[in-house]
C-alpha cells in the first residue's frame, strides 16, 4: 500500500529560507497530500502569499482575527484540519514562542491548538542556533515530542558558515513520509544492498555495471517510512542517503560481502538489490597499467575470477531471517527467475526484465515479477520505483506474517 494522501498545514515564519517553501509545497503535493499555508507577517516579506495561494488553491491565512476569514476557517478549525503541521522555515523566534506556548499570532495559536504531530525545519544564523536560549528551547520541544528535520551545515545567507541551513525540501518530505507512514515495520531491522559493485583493475580503472541504485534506495526509504531500522550498503551510486537510513559505502563485491556479513547479525530482513559483479580481475595492479609496458600486438589480457555469491551464502543459513533477492534477466524472465530462486535459496525473488528501456537499470520506473520458492509468480506492472518498493514491502510484510521471527 502506498501512502494515503493526508492534510498538511505548512506554517511559514520569517527567514530567507522561505524562498524554498513553494518548492516544498509542490513536492508535498506530488506525494498526493493536500497542503494549506499559514504564514507570519514576517514570512510574507520573504515569500509572496499569492504564490502560495495559487499553488495550494486555498486562502493563505495570516491574521489571527481577520473578519473575512475567522468564522469560515477559524484558527482552531485550521489546527484541527491538519494531519500534520510543518513549520518551515522555523526561526529562533518561533522556537521560543513554541516552547513557551505564546499564541499572539495565527501561527503561534495554531501550533498551540493542534493535536497533530508537528515537524519543525529550523533555519537561522549559526550563532543564534548555538545560543543557550535556542538550545534550551529545543530541549523543551524535543521533550514534548516535537519532530525536527535539520538544520544542515554550510554556507548561510547571513555570510556565516555552520549549522543553520534549512533542510532541503526533499529531506523535509522524506521526514513527512516517516511521520505519516504506516509504522507496520516497527521492530524490523533491514539490511539492504544497492547499486553496482566496482571491481578494480589497477589504480584508476575498474569493471562495473549500469546499476543506478535507485531501486534499493527506494526500498530503504520505504522501509524507514514504515518504521523499520535500515542499514543500506551502497555500491557505486550517485544517490543521496535517504533520511533516517544508516549508510555504508563499499566498492567491490568482496567489500560488500564483508559489510553484509558484519551487519547480518542484527538484521531481521535482508534485501539484496545490488548488482554484484559476478567476476573480478584476479590481480589488482597497485599502480596504473601503462601502455608502454604492453605489447601492442598481444593487447591486454585480464583474467577474471568468480566473486562469492553473497545472496546464496546468506540464504544458506537464514533461520527466521527473511531474505529477498533480485534477478536481472534479459530473456525468459519468469523461467530464469524460477530457476534462480531455487539456486539462491531466498524467500522471495524480484525479477526485472533488463531488456526493457522503461524498467530495470538506471530509470525511475520498473516492472517486476515477484517469484516465490513454491513457484508462485505475481506480475507488478510498470510503476515508479517508489511504488514498486511499496509493493515489494507489502509482500515482505505478508511473508513476515507467515514466517514470524
Ligand atoms: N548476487 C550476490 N552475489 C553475487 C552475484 C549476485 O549476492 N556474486 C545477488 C544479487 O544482489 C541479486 C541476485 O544475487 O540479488 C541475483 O543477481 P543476478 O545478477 O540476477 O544473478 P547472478 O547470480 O549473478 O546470475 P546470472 O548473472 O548468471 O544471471
Amino acid at each position: 500500500m502506498t501512502m494515503e494522501p493526508r492534510r498538511i498545514l505548512l506554517t511559514v515564519t520569517g527567514g530567507i529560507a522561505a524562498y524554498k517553501v513553494p518548492e516544498l509545497v509542490r513536492q508535498l503535493q506530488r506525494e498526493g497530500h493536500e497542503v494549506r499555508c499559514a504564514i507570519t507577517s514576517a514570512a510574507a516579506r520573504f515569500v509572496a502569499p499569492l504564490s502560495l495561494q495559487v499553488l495550494t488553491g486555498a486562502t493563505v491565512r495570516q491574521d489571527l482575527f481577520d473578519p473575512s476569514e475567522e468564522g469560515e476557517i477559524d484558527h482552531i478549525r485550521l489546527a484541527d484540519w491538519a494531519d500534520l503541521v510543518i513549520v518551515a522555515p522555523a526561526t529562533a523566534n518561533v522556537l521560543g514562542r513554541m516552547s513557551h506556548g505564546l499564541a499572539e499570532d495565527l501561527v503561534g495559536a495554531v501550533l498551540l491548538a493542534t493535536q497533530a504531530p508537528i515537524l519543525v525545519a529550523p533555519a537561522m544564523n549559526v550563532n543564534m542556533w548555538n545560543h543557550p536560549a535556542t538550545q534550551a528551547n529545543l530541549e523543551l520541544l524535543h521533550a514534548r515530542e516535537v519532530n525536527f528535520v535539520g538544520p544542515g551545515v554550510g554556507e548561510l545567507a547571513c555570510g556565516w558558515e555552520g549549522e543553520g541551513r534549512m533542510a532541503e525540501p526533499e529531506q523535509i518530505v522524506a521526514q513527512v513520509r516517516v511521520l505519516l507512514g504506516s509504522k507496520s515495520l516497527v521492530g524490523e531491522t533491514f539490511l539492504i544492498t544497492a547499486g553496482g559493485t566496482s571491481e578494480p583493475i589497477d589504480a584508476v580503472r575498474s569493471i562495473t555495471n549500469r546499476s543506478s541504485g535507485k531501486m534499493g534506495f527506494a526500498l530503504a526509504e520505504a522501509a524507514v517510512s514504515r518504521g523499520a531500522k535500515v542499514c543500506l550498503v551502497a555500491g557505486v551510486t550517485a544517490l543521496p542517503t535517504p533520511a533516517g537510513v544508516e549508510r555504508v559505502d563499499v566498492e567491490s563485491a568482496l567489500e560488500m560481502r564483508d559489510v553484509v556479513l558484519a551487519k547480518l547479525g542484527s538484521a531481521s530482513i535482508v534485501i539484496k538489490a545490488a548488482a554484484v559483479a559476478d567476476f573480478r580481475p584476479e590481480v589488482r595492479e597497485e599502480k596504473k597499467i601503462k601502455k608502454e609496458s604492453l605489447d601492442p600486438q598481444a593487447g591486454l589480457t585480464l583474467r577474471l575470477v568468480e566473486n562469492p555469491d553473497i545472496l546464496a551464502e546468506i540464504s544458506a543459513s537464514k533461520g527466521s531471517r527473511l531474505v529477498v533477492g533480485f534477478a536481472a534477466e534479459s530473456e525468459d524472465v519468469v523461467q530464469s527467475a524460477l530457476r534462480k530462486i531455487k539456486k539462491k535459496g531466498c524467500d522471495l525473488l524480484v525479477a526485472n526484465d533488463i531488456s526493457r528501456a522503461d524498467a530495470g537499470f538506471n530509470v525511475d520506473t520498473n516492472s517486476v515479477y515477484l517469484v516465490t520458492p513454491d513457484g508462485e509468480v505475481e506480475e507488478i506492472p510498470l510503476l515508479s520505483k517508489r511504488e514498486i518498493a511499496a509493493q515489494i514491502l507489502d509482500r515482505v510484510e505478508k511473508l513476515r506474517n507467515e514466517k514470524p521471527c
